[in-house]
């Protein structure tokens, strides 16, 4: 489970991994969980389209046969449908049609992993944004994948989200600890942020100085998402010989723009005025993290009243808590973004 910070490159390891797992004769499925759907809605199209895939091995086909039978009574029981479904296989009464997806989830799985077995294949599972799986949903994932390692079938699963992914797991069954590793994904160091920026340039036959890596370097701090900003509009100032340090300090205002305009902008959009009131009051004590209790007052209420705001913002995926009554962005340099565009907003800015 990839945890880390909005830009660090989760989404793009989650892809590299479901390459290697293609690599390795697997069958994947990727999802991205958004906000306000069900995971069973997600799963079933996934399912149906890797059990189709399994049922063209002939020593898979009746094992195969065997998990379509319960994805259909799986289906019917979470209400779905599907047209592809409806093809050919009869629901299986009694199985994994409960209706309570901490028990369907589980027998859907193992009937998967059975037929990946059989075909002696394995089914590698990617879902990104997992923050966003409601608290049910996420608890029915974890029992699913520890019924598949207790019986040691060829499950694989990956997940990618925010750093509250970590305590969401741990809520939701205590055992989720263990059954996952919580690598953390952040900046890329000094020498590799540079090279991220030098390589590109280099094998198109330009150069860039040391004095402009170091000042992308210190105004980006390495951020993934930042770096290719700089690096875009470094590249577009730039004129023969070289991008040189005063390229870069003129890209990092065309950068800043862009990033105010769009990978910020897009988050802060998604808030309500009085979340917004929220998290400007975060900004201005500081980069963070912060005492929720110093938040709440600085807008001249109590830690308690706040609460119900504090949650909604999270579950939006704007802040998460580090730690017990500390908050902060789960984007980087949020803070910065808020000072610049609502605290000291610049005269010459509409
Ligand atoms: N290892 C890397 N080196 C250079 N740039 C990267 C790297 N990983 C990610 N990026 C850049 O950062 C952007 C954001 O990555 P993404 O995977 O979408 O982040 P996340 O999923 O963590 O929000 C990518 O589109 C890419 O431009
Ligand atoms: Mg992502």
């Amino acid at each position: 489970m990839l945890l880390g910070l909005r830009g660090v490159g989760k989404t793009v390891l989650l892809s590299k991994i479901e390459e290697m797992a293609e690599s390795a004769g697997h069958l994947t499925s990727f999802v991205e969980a958004p906000e306000g759907q069900r995971l069973s809605e997600l799963l079933i199209p996934k399912i149906s389209q890797v059990l189709r895939k399994l049922s063209i091995a002939e020593k898979a086909k009746a094992k195969a046969h065997h998990a379509m039978r319960a994805l259909r009574s799986f289906a019917s029981a979470f209400k779905f449908s599907y047209g592809e479904l409806s093809v050919s296989v009869d629901p299986e009464p009694g199985v994994a049609d409960s209706g309570n997806l901490e028990n369907d989830l589980p027998e859907l799985f193992v009937r998967v992993g059975e037929a990946a077995k059989a075909a002696g294949t394995a089914w590698t599972l990617l879902i990104d944004e997992v923050q966003y799986l409601e608290a049910n949903d996420l608890a029915a994932l974890i029992v699913a994948l520890h019924k598949i390692s207790q019986k040691e079938l060829p499950v694989l699963f990956f997940g990618a989200g925010l750093p509250q992914v970590a305590a969401l797991s741990g809520d939701a069954k205590s055992y989720a600890e263990r059954l996952f590793h919580y690598p953390a994904v952040g900046p890329l160091l000094p020498d590799d942020a540079k090279t991220a920026i030098r390589q590109p340039v280099e094998d198109e036959g330009q150069r860039i100085t040391d004095a402009a890596l170091n000042e992308i370097f210190a105004k980006t701090q390495g951020y993934p998402y930042f770096l290719q900003e700089w690096g875009y509009q470094s590249w577009e100032i730039a004129h023969e010989p070289q991008i040189d340090e005063t390229d870069a300090r003129q890209a990092a205002l065309a950068a800043t723009r862009r990033l105010d305009d769009g990978f910020f902008k897009v988050r802060f959009d998604r808030l309500t005025p009085k979340e917004r009131e929220y998290v400007i009051a975060m900004a201005m004590l500081g980069p963070g993290p912060y005492r929720s209790s110093d938040v709440a007052a600085a807008l001249g209420e109590t830690h308690q009243s706040l609460g119900p705001r504090r949650s909604k913002i999270i579950s939006k995926g704007m802040i998460y808590s580090p730690s017990h009554g500390d908050i902060a962005f789960t984007v980087p340099m949020f803070n910065d973004y808020l000072m610049r565009n609502f605290v000291n907003k610049p005269s010459k800015k509409k």
